[in-house]
């Protein structure tokens, strides 16, 4: 039996260098990030980064932004929280994906590293998607850039015998973070899913694509086009689970139409995050609780997230149990 000195940490600052910054689709970049070593890891947990030193060598044309909470160097003075998209053993040590959208002071940061730039990484953080192998399919519900976590979700679950089926929306085409077969269009009936998506595909993943606006795959949201599929192809609830990352919005039609159908269900909540550890309280997520006084209490989105089962989040912004 291990010592509690000689037990491998849950998680660790690192030392990681950016080997690749590539740009997938409008406004979103996957970046790559090696470093020597990584604590176990698993699909849904997130790393949390900043700049080691002030990036010097950024190859990207992204405007630096004029901004307080910023440092000289153009980095953020805390700490941003991305899911793992994926992560590889290499003979040098390690590589982990993340895959962002550039929105604020953070990810213009990021859009502006290079190869070779260095980055600290604490990894990894929070719970991760729970698998249920008696439980023989798994829905990977994503909107916008609650894609990340599903590549990796998908990889593990087919490791453990857990046949995956994809479902992605974005707002239009333009903004779809994926590789799309020419030869194999997404149905804009979403009654079947299809190996559209190089990502998925090699993960052996059939994937039903949506687009707010109609120009890729079904026109309507995600969460409509993950109804349209159900009808077509009828599951006993007790034979799938369902996972869903993305805006707070999408993933409440998911987890209520779950619910509702008994179906199990994992939501990866959003927070914004200073610390990432359970240390400055700014994450919290309304959970229900029938022994407490109003019938819901305080849990962290960090620690004891960011997944949560469906059927205990309490979704803004009506409190009732
Ligand atoms: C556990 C976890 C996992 C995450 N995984 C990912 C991921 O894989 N990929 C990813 O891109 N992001 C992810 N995020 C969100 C990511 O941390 C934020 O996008 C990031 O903190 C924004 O930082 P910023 O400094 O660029 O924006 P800020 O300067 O902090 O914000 C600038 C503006 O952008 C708005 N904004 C912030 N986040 C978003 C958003 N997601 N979409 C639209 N507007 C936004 C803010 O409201 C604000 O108005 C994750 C967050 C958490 C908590
Ligand atoms: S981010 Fe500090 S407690 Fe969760």
């Amino acid at each position: 039996m291990k010592t509690a000195a000689t037990e491998e940490p849950k998680r660790a600052i690192l030392d990681a260098r950016v080997v690749g910054n590539r740009l997938l689709c409008r406004d979103h970049y996957c970046l790559t990030l090696a470093t020597p070593s990584l604590p176990r890891a698993v699909a849904g947990q997130f790393i949390h980064i900043n700049a080691a030193v002030a990036p010097t060598n950024g190859c990207s044309s992204v405007e630096q932004p004029s901004d307080a909470r910023q440092t000289a160097g153009g980095a953020p003075m805390l700490r941003r929280a991305f899911s793992m998209a994926d992560v590889r053993r290499t003979d040098e040590g390690v590589e982990v994906d993340a895959i962002y959208r550039v929105v604020g002071t953070g990810t213009r940061w990021m859009a502006s590293l290079g190869v070779g730039d260095a980055v600290s990484m604490l990894a990894p953080l929070g719970n991760g998607f729970p698998i249920n192998k008696a439980k023989p399919t798994a829905w990977l519900i994503a909107g916008g850039v609650g894609l990340p976590p599903m590549l990796l979700t998908a990889q593990s679950l087919v490791a453990e015998g857990v046949r995956p089926v994809a479902f992605y929306g974005a707002q239009s085409r333009d903004l779809i973070a994926l590789t799309i077969d020419p030869s194999v269009p997404p149905r804009s009936d979403a009654a079947e899913a299809v190996a559209a998506a190089t990502e998925f595909t090699e993960r052996d993943t059939p994937v039903v694509i949506s687009t707010d606006d109609g120009s890729l795959g079904f026109h309507g949201h995600i969460g409509a086009a993950m109804a349209a599929y159900h009808a077509t192809n009828p599951i006993k609830a007790d034979q799938l689970v369902v996972y869903t990352c993305g805006p707070e919005r999408m993933m409440r039609f998911v987890a209520e139409y779950c619910v509702e159908r008994g179906i199990e269900c994992h939501v990866c909540m959003e927070r914004a995050m200073a610390c990432g550890t359970g240390t400055c309280q700014s994450c919290v997520v309304e959970v229900k609780d029938a022994d407490a006084q109003d019938g819901w209490r305080y849990e962290l989105c960090c620690e004891q997230g960011p997944v949560f089962d469906a059927r205990r989040v309490l979704w803004e912004p009506n409190k009732t149990t």
